[in-house]
């Protein structure tokens, strides 16, 4: 009963909002077996199980004006700001470096000497940027977090492609810079933290490979042949640029590429499991660029092992939409279906949904929430990712409730007034709200005279979780504190604060969350594990409670590094916490 009246639970709290007494009304109706919520069910008349909600909740609220850099790379890091960074090669960015520092480079295209930005750390808490400084081109690169917090970006175009850079966050901190750092050029590649604290660098624009980094260990200096990426590549489109890469329960690597899927094996260099195509065998990835997601892993057994994993992949642009974009200006309409695969199946088949709204969407972000649901945001509803192929702004999120009945798993919320089309990007912070940057599908900065002028603006997205009327049923969390170092398998004590000081103990969870790196419509490296907590007491007085909770076993199942811990009451999350996971 639970999973199948979720979506509708937000339109009858609106209808009681406007009642008096409407918070105790509110927790009353959130506990989903009350006599209360029956009679009510009853009584309204609820739309078929698959409409959805047509007035959207949530609200956008505009951060800055311009932070005077397009936002194509971004990733929270673990002081709470957001790295960001743009390219290097088409002309002046609007914010000036700092000191009269400027960038010399013979091999830049439109500007040899540059006295401006093109890489940002924006702090969220205080809603400020600074600038950093870039030596080498940085365009349609990857990245990932290392174990201590370390954003270590990989590759990039022209002189940047075979750079490895890092950064460390701190007041004065700035980009370091490794030339050669990879073994062969990497362009629109994939990068995913392995169980060791290394990372994989998969593909890339004529990379039929992958490779690892650090290159500290023996195995690493080589890049290894991955024939997979070449059966994947079209033509004249490509279709499997910024492959969907996922770490499995077992260790193996899912790989999605176009419309083909595989899990490697890469510590054998072996293809073990190949997958069905995707119903409809439409490309999914850049420039038909969908969206994808690992499903939150729960635990389905006693003994806290994980052993399933899903996948879910939304939206794309049908096989040709870029060639038609390009050489006819037609602008063919995106993916309507989303496509759910269980990875860990024996016979897996892919089962397929429709989004709502009767259009479909590509180069949508689709981001993990702290409650465990799917936000599809940003993107377009007709033509293909690449410079000017992109129509038809899909300006208004939709959520994805996995655990709901097909049929009911989609809601349709607030819209935003900006349009983020190519290279826009989204990402969650530790408060909950969705910050969405970005969106430039010029070759250089332009704002007149164009469709989709360069945006430059963040926007905060805050999901209708955010809402003042659940405050009561909101856990704030007292303890541990923040930046607590945990160990695979510890069980740690968690204390919470509820206001309303009734906490329905069957409707709590703890969720902890890998923050992604995001660009090009995908999030790299975005995991999240659902706890079960147990032992959950009372103490110091009504509105506080601890329970237990055990971390996960193994870093196969959580890569080693930082985390944001969430506690999820009655779908409702606390703001996170960081823990560091070792
Ligand atoms: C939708 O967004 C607009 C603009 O931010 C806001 O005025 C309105 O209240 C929002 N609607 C809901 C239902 O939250
Ligand atoms: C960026 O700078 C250009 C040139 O100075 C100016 O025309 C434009 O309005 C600026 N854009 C933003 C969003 O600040
Ligand atoms: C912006 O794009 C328009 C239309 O393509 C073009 O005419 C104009 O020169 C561009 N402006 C800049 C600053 O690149
Ligand atoms: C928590 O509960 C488990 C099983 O219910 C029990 O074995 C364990 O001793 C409890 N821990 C504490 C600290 O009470």
């Amino acid at each position: 009963m639970m999973v199948i009246l979720r979506p509708y639970y937000l339109t009858i709290s609106l209808l009681i909002l406007t009642s008096p007494n409407s918070s105790s009304y509110v927790n009353k109706m959130r506990q989903p077996f009350s006599i209360f919520f029956t009679i009510l069910l009853l009584a309204v008349t609820l739309p078929p199980p698959c409409a959805v909600v047509s007035a959207g909740s949530g609200q956008w609220q505009l951060l800055q004006k311009s932070i005077g850099i397009v936002a194509m790379h971004m990733q929270l890091l673990h002081t709470d700001t957001i790295l960001i960074f743009d390219r290097t090669d088409f002309g002046l960015s609007n914010l000036s470096l700092p000191g009269g520092r400027c960038r010399h480079d013979p091999n830049e295209r439109v500007v040899k000497t540059d006295c401006t930005a093109h890489s940002v750390e924006y702090d969220v808490a205080s809603n400020t940027f600074r600038p950093l400084f870039l030596q080498t081109n940085i365009w349609c690169s990857s990245a990932s977090v290392a174990v201590d917090g370390t954003l270590v970006q990989t590759g990039g175009f022209n002189d940047g492609d075979r750079v490895v850079r890092t950064f460390f966050p701190c007041a004065t901190c700035d980009w370091k810079e490794i030339p050669g750092g990879l073994a062969v050029r990497r362009w629109y590649a994939t990068n995913h933290k392995l169980p060791d604290g290394r990372q994989i660098i998969v593909g890339g624009r004529r990379q039929f490979n992958y490779e690892f980094y650090p290159k500290s260990y023996a195995t690493a200096k080589n890049a290894y042949s991955l024939p997979f990426l070449v059966q994947t590549t079209d033509l004249f489109e490509e279709n499997n640029l910024y492959p969907f890469v996922f770490l499995n329960v077992d260790g193996t690597l899912f790989i999605f590429a176009n419309n083909k899927a595989i899990l490697l094996d890469y510590t054998k260099n072996t293809v073990v499991k190949t997958f069905p195509n995707i119903p409809g065998n439409d490309p999914r990835c850049y420039p038909s660029t969908g969206s994808a997601v690992l499903i939150p892993l729960r635990s389905k057994t006693p003994d806290f092992s994980f052993t399933e994993a899903e996948v879910l992949i939304c939206g794309g642009a049908p096989r040709g939409a870029y060639t038609q974009a390009k050489r006819k200006r037609t602008f063919i309409g995106a993916l309507t279906t989303c496509a759910r695969i269980k990875i860990t199946d024996p016979n897996p088949t892919w089962v397929v949904e429709t989004m709502p709204g009767g259009k479909g969407r590509l180069m949508g972000d689709m981001l993990l929430l702290p409650n465990g649901n799917v936000l599809i945001i940003n993107g377009a509803g007709s033509g293909s990712a690449g410079w000017e192929y992109g129509r038809d702004p899909v300006l208004a999120p939709l959520v994805y409730y996995p655990d709901n009945n097909p049929g009911s798993r989609f809601e349709i919320l607030n819209a935003s007034n900006t349009p983020r089309m190519y290279h826009s990007t989204a990402i969650l912070v530790r408060d909950g709200r969705v910050l969405v940057a970005g969106s430039n599908p010029h070759v250089g900065y332009n704002f007149s005279h164009v469709i989709f002028p360069t945006e430059l603006s963040i926007e905060a997205f805050s999901p209708p979780y955010l809402e003042a009327a659940f405050q009561n049923v909101r856990p704030r969390i007292v303890g541990p504190v923040s930046g607590t170092r945990v160990a695979y398998g510890q069980t740690v004590k968690v204390r919470v604060d509820v206001a309303s000081g009734s906490l329905v103990r069957s409707l709590v969870r703890v969720t902890v969350l890998a923050p992604p790196f995001n660009t090009h419509s995908f999030s790299m490296n975005q995991r999240m594990l659902v706890l079960e907590p147990s032992n959950v007491t009372n103490v110091d007085g009504p509105t506080t409670f601890e329970f237990e909770v055990t971390t996960p076993g193994s870093p196969v199942l959580a890569p080693p590094g930082f985390y944001l811990l969430f506690v999820v009451h009655q779908e409702i999350p606390s703001e996170g916490i960081w823990i560091q996971i070792l």
